[in-house]
């Protein structure tokens, strides 16, 4: 399972689909070490794969291609793989027949598939004989498909909320200027968190005061491969000449103030991990909601002592009704540093492997 996580790690953090890998291992488990010789010795490696991204081929059928590519024959292997293999007909083919098809006797998978569209795979190797073991290492898995298992659960995309800011919690300097608060060092971090999400979101406000282009960009300031879809909310016209217009990822004007519209109009696009940068009263609108599971804090060590704040009113009146994040990680980027907290960090409880009837 280590090594199919690895291989997972591979493919990429965008995009519709999960990060999944497989690994073919030679016999059954007749020990209960799944893939294990009875020996003890490290079983033999018959193939593997990874998943690349929407409408390439799904982990499983990559390792079954990988193996046949190696000439090996898979009747009574054993698939270890990240993720329960997927029931349903996509832009692929159901996993779990192609495995069964193949004649794979255990299959062993860290997370059950959080995807309505998708889950029962266990369900249906089970029924063609295949034996199944689940939640192995599947606090490890759980970390890896963290954004696309919470977004693919509930329908609508992870939402990190981006501030970056001076000490006291400034976005900018009381005469409006706000280039820039923060150092090279984060903001170049800032580009590469746009490179890896679906989707990038600000107000018609900060569009209008900004002018952003929303992209992401390498260090020499060259566009990344992978360029977000650029959401902008609020009800006035983006201007004909704005930044946005130019080259980077496809524009969506979401012409509400409506949080809930925001989430539709993303999840309508298949975006799973959506990164708003702002402004005030939307940042606002999404934590009195209850709306953010990430928050990326770039604190800048310079004091402002006015303009405005990272986060309009909330309505909070009192310190026990203020939502409450719990730091995940701290980073220092150069003279700045970066605070991630998440509105549930735990992760999921190492559940037991459970069995297979069969
Ligand atoms: N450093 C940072 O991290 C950062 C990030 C973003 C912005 N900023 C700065 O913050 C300043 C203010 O930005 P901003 O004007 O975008 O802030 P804002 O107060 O959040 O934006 C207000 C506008 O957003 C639209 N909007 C959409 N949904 C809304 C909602 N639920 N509630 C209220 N308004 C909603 C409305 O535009 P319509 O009237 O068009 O409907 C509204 O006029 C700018 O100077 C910008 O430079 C800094």
């Amino acid at each position: 399972m280590d090594r199919a996580l690895e291989l997972a790690r591979r493919g990429p953090a965008h995009g519709p689909n999960p990060r999944v890998g497989c690994v073919l291992l030679a016999g059954a488990a007749p020990d209960g070490v799944p893939g294990g010789a009875p020996d003890g010795a490290p079983a033999r490696v018959l193939g593997e794969g990874y998943h690349r991204g929407a409408g390439t081929p799904h982990a499983e059928v990559a390792a079954l291609a990988d193996a046949a590519a190696r000439g090996h024959d898979v009747r009574g292997a054993t698939a270890v793989v990240t993720l329960e293999p997927c029931a349903h007909t996509g832009r692929t083919g159901p996993c779990a027949h192609a495995l069964a098809e193949a004649g794979v006797a255990h299959v062993v998978h860290a997370l059950d598939d959080p995807n309505p569209a998708a889950a029962g795979g266990a369900a249906v190797l089970r029924a063609r004989g295949v034996r199944v073991t689940g939640g192995v290492r599947a606090a490890e898995a759980g970390e890896l498909l963290r954004v696309w298992a919470t977004a693919a659960g509930r329908g609508t995309p992870y939402v990190t909320l981006k501030t970056a800011t001076s000490l006291d919690g400034r976005v900018a300097a009381a005469d409006g200027t706000s280039r820039w608060i923060t150092g090279p060092q984060a903001r170049a971090h800032a580009h590469a968190v746009r490179a890896e999400v679906d989707a990038v979101a600000v107000t018609t406000g900060t569009v209008l005061a900004d002018d952003p282009a929303l992209t992401a960009r390498r260090p020499d300031g060259s566009l990344a491969e992978h360029q977000p879809l650029r959401l902008v909310v609020g009800r006035r016209d983006v201007p004909g000449g704005a930044r946005l217009r130019g080259p980077g990822g496809p524009l969506v004007h979401v012409r509400s103030h409506a949080v809930a519209d925001l989430l539709a109009a993303a999840a309508a696009h298949e975006v799973r991990h959506l990164l708003v940068e702002g402004g005030p009263a939307f940042a606002a609108a999404l934590l009195a909601a209850g709306a953010v599971d990430e928050l990326h804090a770039y604190l800048a060590p310079v004091v402002l002592g006015a303009g405005p704040a990272a986060v309009g009113d909330l309505g909070v009146t009192t310190l026990a009704a203020a939502p409450r994040l719990r730091t995940a990680r701290v980073e220092r980027l150069g003279d700045d540093v970066l605070l991630v907290a998440r509105r549930d960090p735990a992760p999921p409880p190492a559940a037991a492997p459970t069995e297979g009837d069969s």
